[in-house]
């Protein structure tokens, strides 16, 4: 694998709603048969979106992306099943890869406390056979990760730095640290990313974005918890950081997110603010009113000095930035709503 450093090698990445060119590949780098990129987890949040990229970007036969629901084209991968390297080898050896982004997860964090055994296998034991079969073939893997390794405490508050103390307060958190772990053993060269509150367009209109838009734009009352502070993250910035940390040769631990470290009722607030949408129907309550199963991290987010040493031509946005971005698609959404 060709390895160097992102400072001063590369242009000022920014995908944007407008103008996503900035990732097509060269012409030296046009091969008879093109080499896809292998997308675990295509119908997510984040998969959608970089899926949508990469095709927009590279060409339709740029992905091969997987789900674990039949879809014609797709290809069918459960982490909870995946054991061993063979069977990757088995789903995976017909295709001419030249990375692979492992975007798959299991995501729902109440959940997670329920099904301890599957979250590790799905957020850990999968991630790792897929790690290592990305070593067999010397292909850059990237692991997506999160902020919930850390605990949030008033005393060891974040924004948290790469080397800070992991002390996950979840099965989720502890889920994702036994993935870093596991992928980081199974490949050298693997490439983590923690982020956070990733927010943005979404096709699937599924989004914590979506769920404010839905309910500020119909006068329903949300509740947002006032005592959990983070640094969201624009999910397009997100996957540019990505796409661009593999294209210059990064590996290790990498904290992807926003500038801003806001309190998730600012984090709404300013949403609303940004779309014209009522602020009064956010009701701003703390974590332990929710009764959620899970703990959250509390003080937490992360910081990205790292990120903005190896890589100062990234540009992450803020808030209004952001919305700003995608506004034509967020505004057709609540068009649609209020219709
Ligand atoms: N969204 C956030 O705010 C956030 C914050 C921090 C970190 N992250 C990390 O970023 C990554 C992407 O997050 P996201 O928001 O896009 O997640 P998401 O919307 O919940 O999507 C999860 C994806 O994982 C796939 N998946 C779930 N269980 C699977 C299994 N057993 N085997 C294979 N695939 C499985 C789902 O696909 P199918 O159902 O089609 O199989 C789906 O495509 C995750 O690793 C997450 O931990 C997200």
């Amino acid at each position: 694998m060709a390895r160097g450093r992102c400072a001063g090698r590369m242009d000022e990445i920014e995908i944007g709603m407008q103008g996503r060119d900035l990732l097509a590949p060269r012409s030296d780098e046009v091969a008879t048969v093109q080499a896809r990129t292998l997308l675990a987890g295509a119908t997510g949040q984040v998969g959608t979106q970089m899926l949508r990229v990469l095709r927009d970007t590279r060409g339709p036969e740029a992905a091969v992306a997987t789900t674990r629901h039949a879809r014609e084209g797709w290809v069918h991968l459960d982490f909870a099943e995946l054991a061993t390297l063979e069977e990757a080898a088995a789903l995976f050896d017909g295709y001419a890869l030249d990375s692979i982004y492992c975007v798959a997860g299991m995501t729902a964090v109440d959940a997670c406390e329920d099904q301890p055994e599957l979250a590790f296998r799905t957020n850990a034991r999968g991630p790792g056979v897929l790690a290592a079969y990305a070593q067999r073939r010397a292909l850059p893997f990237v692991y997506f990760s999160t902020e919930y390794v850390f605990d949030g405490a008033a005393d060891h508050s974040g924004p948290y730095e790469e080397t800070a103390l992991m002390q996950p307060l979840s099965v989720y958190g502890r889920s994702k640290l036994a993935g870093e772990e596991a992928v980081l053993a199974a490949c050298a060269g693997a490439l983590v990313l923690r982020t956070t509150v990733v927010y943005g367009p979404d096709a699937r209109q599924k989004n914590y974005l979506y769920s404010l838009m839905r309910s500020l734009a119909t006068g329903t009352r949300m509740r947002v918890p006032a005592d959990q502070v983070s640094t969201p993250t624009y999910n397009l910035d997100l996957i540019a950081a990505a796409l661009g940390l593999v294209e210059c040769g990064a590996s290790g631990i990498f904290h992807v997110c926003g500038p801003e470290l806001l309190g998730r009722l600012e984090f709404a607030e300013r949403i609303a603010a940004a779309l014209q949408l009522d602020p009064t129907l956010l009701e701003g309550v703390s974590t332990a009113e929710l009764g959620q199963r899970a703990a959250r991290p509390l003080a937490a987010g992360l910081a990205t000095t790292k990120l903005r040493s190896l890589y100062p031509q990234l540009r992450m946005r803020t808030v209004p930035e952001a919305i700003e971005d995608c506004a034509g698609e967020l505004r057709a959404f609540l068009a649609e709503v209020r219709a």
